[in-house]
């Protein structure tokens, strides 16, 4: 008989928590910790050293690959590994068969029937999806992200999934990093509220139920700060932006309770982040007192040889498994060395169980022990697998992520009748590129473009032009795309066609797979002959809109100098055409507002708004002894927190009462906001700080407020703000949070760059 000394206690535990009083919450929260530690150490006691490394095995399916495969896999040894209970978690398995049929090894075959928790990468949505995390950002929606992740998580766990490895919530400043695309952005404020509500939406307000996956907060640390945006580069910042910038979203992701958190490929100051106990042992599981379990990136515990950090596997599974690197993705490290490791007194027993608790606990939590395959019916995968309503919510969120970046003519929106549209750009009749990176589970071409959106409003008579080939050949997750360089060939019917036109709608951009994961860019132009077309064009007709497709920040300087109207449209996932086409004919008012600064050029990367002064600020006298660059402005192309509306908004009455408060007051804020323009409108209305003068200097703004704000045409809303210790203080370079008096200066409006400011002073 299988595991019965555990079924005994669990029996037990049953009977005992019965007799607890239901009402009083606290306790009961207490006792179901109780109950859970008590479950996790019998079935503990019950394993044997090999089984307990085994559960800090995940090994990758059969047919998704989501990094080099290594040597080592062969689904002869997957399987053999499965019944002799050699692995804990499988990742790129999905469909509720096929995790049924690896599930039931595990559970039916397996000396102890420990079920497998399944991962993947649920990063904008599974089957239906939304629009590219970044995009999704630039809603400032709560709501709106936290029911994506829940959606994501009713399909997820449909198929199959109990586990997504997201959300990234890696803080970046640099646009050339391809995996930009995948968080929320350069801000910490901003990262943590969108990533408490990722998590809230994957793992519900019960882990337990069948619709509901773990969430991981990935990658810890400073991945968003690789050197010079390459992919997988070094990381060498300091104190103050690793526990001010790096740090808020992760501990955030703490707060909200989510279950897992994924290392990271880069090194900090010299050290791999999956071999160093500071980032996993110090800061993660002891000072923010994490209980769930850390898995490695994809094979970055042998990685560490690369690095130069450790010198062979077996020295990697030490320096991994002492820093608390519970579970190995793909390194084959563990499995292979760990348990001699043990016997030899290199690891520690302790450090096995610790991390194989941390593991037992999720599953237990996730109700995997009371059935594993509840993940796993077919009517159900049938039943929500790209169910309308996730299409509806998908197109709802795909309005509220387009930004509106320019429109100085008013073109947009455009009249519905008599017009006469050129559509141009093969970006504009694509369906595969506006599905993003990372959108494995969905079938490919299954977008709607950007022409059959425009093709639904049938007033106006739309013909439409490539014009330019954006890449050619076939385009794939895994490969690199190649882009048109050469071929002009479609350029003259373009440009004949838009010479025609009353308004040229000119669709450009990235491809999907020229950002995410190992898409680093040095140039963040338009690629290929895209900007050459725009220019062409721009010869014969000017009244141009220009539709971006893209997945971090472009720096498009002549386009904004140049073209009227700019809407920045990222790829919008599976109901793009719809909501970009509802954008441009007003039939929705775009309120989106930038995560993510936009250079002029790439030279002023990292440019970011939340910046430090420096000693020479500002130019005295037209001379060369100040701040800046000889060629290019300051000034960002378009700033953190922007974006424009159909409508305009004024603010008023800007509120604050006094003007000393003590460090232990919490003050109130509030500014009136008027719809002033001609349509119904969003505003996200955005409140910034400034600590004058501290002991570590601070930026010259930062975030710590902001609220999205409906209102009808006239209308005045009062916007209220708090700001209190938690928002005023900072993390000094002994990494301690500390607040201190002094004088602050506030700022709201409705972007980083807002001119409405008052003053106040904090004493003791
Ligand atoms: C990525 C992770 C991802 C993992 C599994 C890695 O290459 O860095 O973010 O979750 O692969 O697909």
């Amino acid at each position: 008989m299988k595991h019965i000394k555990h079924i005994i206690a669990i029996c037990l535990i049953i009977v005992l928590y019965g007799c607890f009083d239901k009402k009083n919450n606290s306790s009961m929260i207490g006792i179901k910790e109780q109950i859970l530690e008590e479950k996790v150490d019998s079935l503990l006691s019950l394993m044997t050293i090999e089984e307990k490394v085994g559960q800090m095995n995940q090994y990758n399916g059969f047919w998704d690959v989501t990094g080099p495969a290594p040597e080592e896999g062969n689904a002869e040894l997957k399987y053999e590994h499965l019944k002799m209970g050699y692995i804990g978690s499988m990742l790129n398995v999905r469909g509720a068969e096929e995790v049924r049929k690896v599930q039931k090894i595990a559970v039916e075959e397996s000396r102890l029937g420990i079920p497998l928790i399944i991962g993947f990468d649920v990063i904008h949505g599974y089957k239906t999806l939304s629009p590219i995390p970044l995009a999704e950002a630039a809603s400032w929606d709560l709501t709106a992200l936290e029911k994506s992740a829940r959606i994501a998580a009713i399909e997820a766990s449909a198929s199959g999934i109990n586990w997504t490895f997201a959300p990234m919530v890696d803080i970046s400043r640099d646009p050339r990093w391809g995996r930009v695309m995948e968080g929320a952005g350069e801000d910490p404020f901003l990262g943590s509220a969108i990533a408490v509500a990722r998590i809230k939406g994957f793992q519900g307000d019960d882990l337990s139920a069948p619709n509901t996956i773990a969430a991981c907060a990935k990658h810890f640390a400073a991945y968003g700060f690789s050197e010079a945006g390459k992919e997988y580069n070094t990381v060498d910042i300091g104190t103050s932006t690793l526990h001010n910038i790096v740090f808020p979203p992760f501990k955030a992701a703490v707060d909200a309770d989510v279950k897992t958190f994924m290392n990271a490929f880069n090194e900090l100051n010299g050290v791999p982040a999956t071999g160093n106990s500071y980032l996993q042992r110090d800061i993660l599981k002891g000072k923010w007192d994490f209980n769930g379990f850390v898995v490695s990136d994809w094979a970055s515990i042998t990685e560490m040889i690369h690095w130069g950090h450790a010198k062979n596997k077996k020295e990697a599974a030490i320096l991994a498994a002492n820093a608390g690197s519970d579970m190995d993705m793909e390194s084959y490290v563990y499995i292979n060395e760990l348990v001699r490791l043990v016997k030899e007194g290199a690891v520690k027993e302790s450090i096995i169980d610790d991390a194989v608790k941390r593991i037992l606990r999720v599953k237990f939590e996730l109700g995997l022990f009371d059935d594993p395959y509840k993940y796993c019916n077919l009517e159900n995968e049938k039943n929500n697998i790209g169910n309308p309503a996730h299409r509806a919510a998908a197109l709802d969120m795909a309005k509220k992520s387009i930004v509106l970046l320019k429109n100085s003519t008013q073109l947009l929106p455009l009249k519905k009748e008599g017009q006469k549209i050129a559509l141009i750009g093969a970006l504009a009749a694509d369906s595969n590129s506006p599905l993003g990176s990372w959108r494995i589970a969905s079938d490919n071409n299954s977008a709607i473009s950007v022409l059959e959106g425009m093709k639904k409003y049938t007033g106006n008579s739309l013909t439409y032009k490539k014009g330019t080939d954006v890449s050619i050949g076939n385009t794939e997750f895994i490969k690199h795309v190649n882009i048109n360089t050469t071929d002009r060939s479609e350029f003259k019917d373009a440009i004949s066609t838009a010479k025609k036109a009353d308004v040229v709608v000119m669709v450009l951009g990235e491809h999907g797979f020229q950002s995410g994961e190992g898409r680093s860019r040095t140039k963040l132009d338009l690629p290929g002959l895209q900007q050459e077309l725009l220019e062409e064009i721009y010869k014969v007709n000017k009244n141009i809109v220009l539709v971006l497709n893209n997945g971090r920040p472009l720096a498009i300087e002549w386009a904004a100098e140049n073209i009227p109207t700019i809407v920045e449209a990222w790829q919008l996932g599976t109901e793009t055409g719809n909501a970009v086409a509802q954008v441009i004919y007003g039939d929705y008012n775009p309120s989106g507002k930038l995560p993510m600064t936009f250079p002029r050029n790439v030279g002023q990367i990292p440019i970011y708004y939340n910046y430090k002064n420096t000693g020479r600020p500002i130019d005295k006298d037209n001379n060369v002894f100040w701040s800046h660059y000889l060629d290019v402005k300051n000034t960002p192309l378009y700033p953190f927190g922007h974006g424009l509306s159909y409508t305009t908004f004024e603010y008023s009455n800007f509120n604050l009462k006094e003007s000393i408060y003590s460090i232990n007051d919490t003050i109130k804020l509030s500014i009136d906001v008027t719809n002033t323009g001609n349509y119904d409108g969003k505003e996200v209305v955005q409140l910034y700080i400034r600590d004058l003068v501290a002991s570590i200097t601070r930026p010259v703004r930062e975030l710590k407020g902001f609220e999205l704000t409906a209102l009808k045409i006239g209308e005045t809303k009062t916007i209220h703000f708090n700001l209190n210790k938690e928002t005023l203080g900072y993390y000094n370079n002994n990494g301690d949070f500390v607040i201190e008096p002094g004088d602050y200066k506030v700022f709201i409006g409705g972007s980083s760059t807002t001119k409405l400011e008052r003053k106040f002073t904090l004493i003791n």
